[in-house]
């Protein structure tokens, strides 16, 4: 779904936090500046503060050539695995919602994927064994290096769920999510679409349904980053 802010009125920003509840995702044409992207976050929660951002929670994502090596490369150029926001920290409750605000769009890659985990859910329902196994708490699936994760990877809550997935080197490798990641990823992958936003376009999504990556890219590209409570 796609919107245009004009004035910040409360039809339009309800029309979008409707949006976000039913759909997890929603696009946004035309906003000005980074103080637009504050305005419009403060509307939708509390901003969440993340320890690569600044003072107003803004995280400039661009290529600052960080070593590769670290699991969150998410400041070089490379190709980003389906990961959930902060996922593994936070307790198990990551912020709810990820704003990402073009501000510099790559001329060759750079596009974002987006996986839709309701769908995720409802296709892994199939594989039992599996299923289950992404509802119990007690197993170790991820180790980020700083700290282990014993949480499920999907978690209820009433009608709702919280999805915290990563495909990327956090992974214990004697995990059965590891055993299955080929199956995951495919899952994944296929209830996914790819956006490459445009220059002063925004992406909103429930980091807690929808899953994210990036494609790499060539040359300059910068997006903004806020995380919502
Ligand atoms: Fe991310």
């Amino acid at each position: 779904m796609r919107f245009m802010i004009k004035k910040f009125y409360k039809k339009e920003i309800n029309k979008i936090l409707l949006t976000l509840k039913n759909d997890g995702i929603v696009l946004i044409d035309n906003l000005k500046s980074k103080n637009d992207i504050i305005r419009l976050s403060k509307k939708i929660g509390r901003i969440y503060f993340h320890p690569h951002s600044n003072h107003n929670g803004i995280t400039y994502i661009n290529n600052k050539g960080i070593d590769n090596r670290r699991v969150d490369s998410g400041f070089k150029n490379n190709k980003l695995l389906l990961h959930t926001d902060r996922g593994i920290t936070e307790g198990g409750k990551p912020p709810k919602y990820l704003i990402l605000y073009c501000r510099t769009q790559s001329r060759k890659g750079g596009e974002n994927i987006l996986s839709d985990g309701y769908k995720f859910i409802k296709s892994i329902k199939k594989y039992k064994y599996l299923y289950n196994y992404l509802r119990n708490n007690n197993k170790l699936i991820y180790n980020n290096g700083i700290e282990i994760y014993k949480k499920s990877i999907i978690k209820k809550i009433k009608q709702n769920y919280i999805l915290r997935i990563y495909l990327d080197k956090r992974v214990v490798k004697n995990s059965l999510f590891y055993k299955n990641i080929k199956l995951i990823s495919h899952i994944l992958y296929s209830h996914s679409v790819k956006i490459k936003l445009k220059k002063n376009q925004a992406i909103i999504l429930n980091n807690w349904r929808w899953i994210h990556g990036r494609d790499s890219f060539y040359g300059n590209r910068e997006i903004l980053r806020i995380l919502i409570k």
